[in-house]
């Protein structure tokens, strides 16, 4: 190759790294985990409270000319590192929660009565000790209390607590709370007859939080778990620790399943459409020691 003609290739290739750099937005194409998390979390300090803020992020997104897929693989990375960031999630539910609840669930946009899953459920049980998991404003733990459960609601939304406190004492019934995040907290050993799982956000699939749960549960104490599975055919997925179809049936060795469906149905916090899993499981009995004479 001549001097000439390999100069005026390295004044192509400049020219063309030049263009690449200078068009709009070509740095933040494909922001990194970091970015997208950070650029996430400083829009939802300020967006408007209400609705959904995963969908209202990708509408802001499609907006300004970021592609479906694009949309996508940052919704999905959000919904993943909202497992690995408590303090995201603290966050984000303290400003959720920040407005008081009026009672009209259209206004709300949360929902306040108390999952209808949970209310059937508790007819067949005789009240004990609950623990309500990521209890939010305590719709749940404020029905169980109203049933004559001796309930704690834990969470890691102070803000949900404090809801939580006050919907209790509205209704004139007493629940303990505690702010906690699932991760670090001890549930305790054989404590609980029921714990309640209720669009917790709980990570199931994870085996250390499983062996908490049944190590904290009394022998014959009753799991009740709800939550979104995946549907692969909606176009953004961004529900925090949705379930793969049927694999909760195996996350609870220590557990005999009761009850199990997976459906579609309108959920408590997703609107109609969703697909869910409900569950009801028992602690197995101890097994008697054989006697060997
Ligand atoms: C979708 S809300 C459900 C609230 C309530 N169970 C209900 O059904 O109304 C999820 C709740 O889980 C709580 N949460 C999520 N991750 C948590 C964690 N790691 N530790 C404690 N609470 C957590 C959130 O703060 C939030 O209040």
């Amino acid at each position: 190759m001549t001097e000439r003609r390999v100069k005026s290739l390295m004044t192509a290739v400049i020219l063309l790294a030049g263009l690449v750099l200078a068009m709009p937005g070509a740095a933040q194409d494909k922001p990194d985990d970091n970015a997208i998390w950070t650029a996430f979390i400083s829009w939802f300090k300020s967006a408007p409270l209400g609705g959904d803020p995963f969908a209202a992020y990708a509408a802001k997104l499609e907006k300004e000319g970021v592609p479906g897929t694009e949309v996508e693989r940052r919704l999905t990375t959000i919904a993943r590192l909202f497992s690995t960031h408590p303090e995201g999630i603290e966050s984000f539910y303290d400003r959720t929660y920040s407005q008081p609840l009026t009672g009209n669930p259209a206004r709300d946009r949360l929902p306040s009565a108390p999952s209808s899953f949970l209310v059937e459920a508790a007819k067949g049980l005789k009240p004990g000790t609950a623990l309500d998991l990521g209890t939010g404003q305590g719709r749940n733990a404020v029905y169980l209390a109203g049933q004559g459960w001796e309930v704690t609601g834990l969470d890691i939304s102070q803000a949900g607590l404090d809801a939580a406190a006050e919907n209790a004492a509205k209704a004139g019934v007493r629940i303990q709370t505690m702010k906690a995040d699932y991760n670090s907290y001890d549930f305790g050993a054989e404590q609980w007859d029921l714990i309640v799982m209720d669009f917790a956000w709980a990570p199931v699939a994870e085996p250390a939080f499983v062996a908490k749960i049944e190590r904290s549960l009394r022998p014959g104490g009753i799991v009740l778990f709800e939550h979104f599975v995946n549907k692969p055919e909606d176009r953004y997925a961004p529900m925090v620790r949705a379930l793969e179809p049927g694999a909760l049936k195996d996350y609870f060795p220590g557990l005999e399943i009761l009850s199990y469906d997976e459906g579609e149905g309108k959920a408590d916090w997703g609107g109609p459409g969703s697909r869910i899993v409900r569950m009801l499981a028992r602690k197995k009995s101890r097994t008697p020691v054989p006697l060997t004479w």
